[in-house]
């Protein structure tokens, strides 16, 4: 099992779990407005613990695109260890009426793994 947490609040997830996912069914309301294909970046968190070494091809590009450091894509991560992450965009604090569309349980594009 794998350790989240994120406001002061640590719950266990499966390893391996899309690390959007495991946010948003622990009621953490995260946005995932392209359904978690590295489309958007509105799935991006910070990290204060546990951060990968390793990233998805597809978070790499995004990121580089958007010109943004400092966060991840929650929606490129699976789960492990002990992670302590902030959500940067949530419905609650955003425009958005709802996160988007739901993303699938696994990640998506297929992964190619690159060090982060
Ligand atoms: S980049 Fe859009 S949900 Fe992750």
């Amino acid at each position: 099992m794998a350790q989240i947490t994120v406001d002061g609040d640590t719950f266990e997830v499966e390893d391996g779990t899309r690390l959007v996912l495991a946010l948003e069914s622990n009621g953490i309301d995260v946005l995932h407005r392209c359904g978690g294909h590295a489309g958007c970046t509105t799935c991006r968190v910070e990290f204060t613990e546990g951060e990968p070494g390793r990233m998805t091809r597809a978070e790499k590009d995004k990121l580089a695109d958007r010109e943004l450091t400092g966060v991840r894509l929650s929606c490129q991560i699976p789960c492990e260890g002990s992670m302590t992450v902030a959500p940067v965009m949530r419905v609650s604090t955003s425009a958005f009426d709802e996160p988007g569309p739901t993303p699938e349980d696994h990640i998506t594009p297929d992964p190619e793994w690159v060090d982060a």
